[in-house]
């Protein structure tokens, strides 16, 4: 394998946009990746089989248990030598309306969606930070190193939609982790950088088929639903390339920090 094969750490990859992202980094950015999702579908075991052990490392488990992360950071790097790059796609919706939502279920959710971003990022970061990939795209000098993160977040994350409160509240967040850690390693001058990402409306079946939608306001539910039923929705390879051309090929360090839209013309380039 050349030296421009980045190692990647991708979550979410066993179906939807996380799928779409190993697919592209596999067939156009020559990557390693090690997935991690609980469960195994049939197209997740497929990829592997037809790109092989030596380029996929599907680990099965849950990215809310910290030792889960730490394990994947830890085969990553004893299996490949190091850590180029992590995409955070793993997601999860929720639909209650704040006056109605169980008070037991927010702790679980929060801790879940939210610290499983720093328990992948705190134990990925020392090998990010000697990662040496050339990063034609972005204008870091070359005695940083060249360690990329990449977050899915969501045009929820700046917006107030009904019933979508603490899925909005989470992807809020992680646009504030974004911004934090981009400070944090400009500070120390690693050289790692960080997006996070508003991929658009991919594909909601399983919203517009959970009863829950009810509680939507039925303007924004009527948006999804027509989106939906006219078929304009993306197709996941369409964001899909940018996240995976962001943490293939290294993204726009004077962009590091941001919350950026996918179709954003300052990431055209990423787009395949
Ligand atoms: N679809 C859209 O239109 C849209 C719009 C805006 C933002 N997003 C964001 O894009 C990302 C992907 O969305 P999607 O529509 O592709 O979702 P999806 O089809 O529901 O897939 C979610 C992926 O995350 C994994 N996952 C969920 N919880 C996990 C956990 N606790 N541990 C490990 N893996 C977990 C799932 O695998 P397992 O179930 O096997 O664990 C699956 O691979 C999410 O962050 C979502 O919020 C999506
Ligand atoms: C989000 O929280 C729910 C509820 O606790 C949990 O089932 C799901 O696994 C979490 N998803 C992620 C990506 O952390």
């Amino acid at each position: 394998m050349s030296a421009l094969s980045p190692i990647i750490i991708l979550t979410g990859a066993s179906r939807g946009l996380g799928l779409a992202v190993l697919s592209l980094l596999l067939s156009h950015h020559n990557a390693r990746v090690t997935t991690l999702s609980r469960s195994s579908t049939t197209e997740l075991q497929n990829t592997v089989k037809q790109y092989g052990e030596d380029r996929v490392l599907a680990i099965q488990g849950d990215v809310g248990d910290a030792e889960v992360n730490a394990g994947a950071v830890k085969q990553t790097v004893d299996k490949w030598g190091g850590i180029d790059g992590l995409v955070l796609n793993a997601g999860t919706m929720s639909i209650f309306r704040l006056d109605a939502v169980p008070l037991e279920y927010i702790p679980g959710y929060i801790e879940t969606n939210l610290s499983s971003s720093i328990y992948l990022i705190q134990p990925a970061l020392p090998y990010l930070r000697k990662s040496t990939l050339p990063s034609p795209l972005s204008s870091s000098t070359t005695s940083k190193s060249t360690g990329r993160i990449v977050l899915v977040s969501s045009g929820a994350s700046s917006k107030g939609y009904v019933a979508w409160g603490l899925y909005s509240a989470v992807k809020a967040a992680l646009n504030s982790v974004a911004r934090t850690l981009a400070a944090e390693e400009n500070l120390n001058g690693s050289g790692v950088g960080v997006w996070a990402i508003r991929p658009g409306l991919v594909d909601m079946q399983d919203l517009l088929r959970s009863s829950g939608a009810e509680s939507m306001h039925p303007n924004e539910f009527a948006r999804l639903k027509t989106a939906y039923d006219e078929g304009n929705l993306l197709r996941p390879e369409q964001p899909g390339s940018v996240l995976a051309g962001l943490v293939a090929r290294g993204g726009p360090m004077d962009l590091s920090g941001e919350y950026l839209n996918w179709a954003d013309e300052r990431l055209l380039a990423y787009r395949t």
